[in-house]
C-alpha cells in the first residue's frame, strides 16, 4: 500500500514527455554560470535516457568561457545567446531538472540537488599532458625530454592533445625563460604551453607545493589561469619529471585508456576519475597506505572536483596535515566508507604506468620491458650517483645511531615517520 502510494506520488512529480518517433527531439534550457553543475547533470541524463539524436539548446545566461568551451565538446548541445529568438515548438526544460526513463517513456523531474549523471556525459576528449616541475628537477626533465626522442610518444597525430610545462615560479621567472628557450617540439602535441603556478612562499614548500600545484589544475572553470577545465580540457595525464617512457607510443596508450574502444573523434563517456599505478615496493607499507600514485591519468569531471573539495576541506594542504595529495584521496575514502562505496569504482589501477619506488624494477633492463608488455611508463627508483665524503659518512653514521635509539623507544611513531618518508621520496 505504502509502496503504491509512494509510486503515485512520484508519478505526480514527474512530467511526462511525449516522444514522437521519427522526429528529432529538441529541448531548450537556460543556464547561468552558477548553474553549470545542474546543466551537466541534465546533459548526462539526456545522453543516458533520451533517444540518441535528441538535441538540447542551451541559452547562455552568462556562462564563463571555460563552460562554453566544455559545452562545445558535449554531444548534441547547441549554445545560443540569451536574446536568441525562441522557436515556439521547442519544449522548455528547467536546468535543475533531469530526464528519466520509466517503462520506455521519457519523464523529467527535479534533480533534488543530486548530480548522478555528470560522469555519463558523452563528449569528445581534449587532453593535456602536464609535466609539473621545479628548478631542482631540471636535469630529470631534460633527461625525460631526451627520452621522448628515443621512445616516440605517438604513431598517429592527435588533434586534441597538448603538452603543458607547469612550474612553481612566476611566469616571467628565469626558470620559465630557461624551459621556453629549450624550444621543445614534438609533432604528437598540437600546442605546447607554459604554465606558472606562482606559488607564495607559504605554498612553495616540500611536499605541500606539489599538492598546491596539483589542486590548481582542478580548480573550477573561473578566473584561474591554470584551471584545465577553463581551457576546455576533459582529461589530463600528470607526468612528474622522474617518470620515464620505456617503449614507444606511450601517448597512444594513454589516449586509448580514454577512448577505448572508440576512435578519437567519437563522443565517449568517462565513468572514472583516476587511473594509475599501485605501490609495488618490497618494503611493506600496510593497508592504510594503499593508493594510486599521483602520476596518473585524470578525468576533469565536476563530480571529481567536488570530491577533491571534500577531501581538502578535511585534510588541508598544510605541512604536517597532508600526506601527499594522492595519499590524502585514499585516506579520506578509508575514513568515510559510506561516501567511498559510491566512488571506489572511479579509481582504477593500471600497469600502463608502474611505480618503481623500492621495487627494484630497472627500466633499462630489456627483460623487465619484455615481461611487462602493457607498461609504457615507469616512475621513481631512479638511481642517481652520489659522491659522499668520508666526513659526511661519519655524520650520517652518528645520525643513524640517534635514529635507531629513537625508534627503539617510540616504535609506532617511528614506523609512521618512516613510511611517510618513503612515500615522500626522502629515501
Ligand atoms: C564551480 O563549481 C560549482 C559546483 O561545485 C558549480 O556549481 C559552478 O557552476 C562551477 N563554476 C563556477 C564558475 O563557479
Ligand atoms: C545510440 O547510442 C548507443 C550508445 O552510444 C549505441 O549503441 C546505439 O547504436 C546508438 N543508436 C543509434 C540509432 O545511433
Ligand atoms: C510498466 O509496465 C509494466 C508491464 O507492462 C506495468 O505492469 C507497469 O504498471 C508499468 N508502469 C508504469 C508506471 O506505467
Ligand atoms: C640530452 O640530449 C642532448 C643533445 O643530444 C645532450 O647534449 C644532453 O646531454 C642530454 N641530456 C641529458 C640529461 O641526457
Ligand atoms: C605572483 O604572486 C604574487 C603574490 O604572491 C603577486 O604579487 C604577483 O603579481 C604574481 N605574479 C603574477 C605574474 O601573477
Ligand atoms: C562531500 O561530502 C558530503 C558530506 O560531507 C557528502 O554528502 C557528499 O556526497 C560528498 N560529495 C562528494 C562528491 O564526495
Ligand atoms: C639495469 O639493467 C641494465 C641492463 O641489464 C644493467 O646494466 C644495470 O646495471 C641495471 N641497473 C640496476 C640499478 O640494476
Amino acid at each position: 500500500m505504502i509502496v503504491i502510494s509512494l509510486y503515485c506520488f512520484l508519478l505526480l512529480l514527474l512530467h511526462r514527455i511525449l516522444i514522437i518517433e521519427s522526429i528529432v527531439l529538441q529541448y531548450e534550457t537556460k543556464c547561468k554560470s552558477s548553474q553549470f553543475i545542474d546543466l551537466e547533470n541534465l546533459i548526462g541524463s539526456l545522453h543516458t535516457y533520451a533517444p540518441n539524436s535528441t538535441k538540447l539548446i542551451v541559452r547562455d545566461m552568462g556562462l564563463t568561457n571555460g563552460q562554453q568551451n566544455l559545452l562545445k565538446r558535449y554531444e548534441n548541445i547547441q549554445i545560443v545567446s540569451s536574446n536568441y529568438a525562441q522557436s515556439s515548438n521547442i519544449q522548455q526544460i528547467d536546468v535543475d531538472h533531469e530526464f528519466i526513463l520509466i517503462n520506455n517513456t521519457l519523464y523529467s523531474r527535479n534533480n533534488q540537488g543530486k548530480y548522478p549523471f555528470i560522469d555519463l556525459i558523452r563528449k569528445q576528449f581534449s587532453f593535456a599532458l602536464v609535466i609539473p616541475f621545479i628548478e631542482s628537477q631540471l636535469n630529470n626533465l631534460i633527461h625525460l625530454l631526451n627520452l621522448t626522442e628515443i621512445y616516440l610518444p605517438c604513431q598517429k597525430y592527435f588533434h586534441s592533445t597538448d603538452l603543458i610545462f607547469y612550474h612553481n615560479e612566476e611566469s616571467s621567472s628565469a626558470l620559465e625563460k630557461y624551459i621556453t628557450k629549450l624550444n621543445y617540439q614534438n609533432k604528437c602535441f598540437k600546442n605546447i604551453y607554459y604554465f606558472a603556478a606562482n606559488l607564495s612562499a607559504d605554498e612553495d614548500m616540500y611536499p605541500v607545493g606539489s599538492a598546491y600545484m596539483w589542486k590548481k589544475l582542478f580548480s573550477n572553470e573561473s578566473t584561474n589561469t591554470i584551471s584545465l577545465r577553463a581551457r576546455g580540457y576533459t582529461h589530463f595525464f600528470l607526468m612528474e619529471p622522474d617518470t620515464r617512457p620505456i617503449r614507444s607510443y606511450w601517448l597512444d596508450a594513454i589516449i586509448e585508456k580514454i577512448t577505448n574502444p572508440y576512435d578519437q573523434q567519437s563522443y565517449i563517456s568517462t565513468n572514472w576519475w583516476m587511473i594509475g599505478s599501485i605501490y609495488r615496493g618490497t618494503i611493506p607499507l600496510g593497508r592504510e597506505f594503499l593508493h594510486i600514485n599521483g602520476n596518473a591519468l585524470y578525468h576533469l569531471s565536476l563530480d571529481f572536483i567536488r570530491f577533491i573539495e571534500n577531501v581538502s576541506n578535511e585534510i588541508p594542504n598544510v605541512l604536517g596535515k597532508t600526506n601527499g595529495y594522492d595519499l590524502d584521496l585514499f585516506l579520506y575514502m578509508f575514513k568515510h566508507v559510506d561516501i567511498a562505496k559510491n566512488v571506489w569504482h572511479k579509481f582504477q589501477f593500471t600497469d600502463l604506468i608502474q611505480n618503481c619506488w623500492h621495487s627494484g624494477c630497472n627500466d633499462t633492463d630489456t627483460d623487465f620491458i619484455h615481461m611487462n608488455p602493457n607498461t609504457y611508463l615507469v616512475h621513481g627508483n631512479k638511481i642517481l650517483p652520489k659522491a659522499v665524503s668520508s666526513l659526511k659518512k661519519f655524520f650520517y653514521f652518528i645520525l643513524l645511531g640517534l635514529c635507531a635509539m629513537f625508534c627503539l623507544r617510540f616504535r609506532h611513531y617511528c614506523r609512521r615517520v618512516f613510511i611517510n618518508a618513503i612515500l615522500l621520496k626522502i629515501f
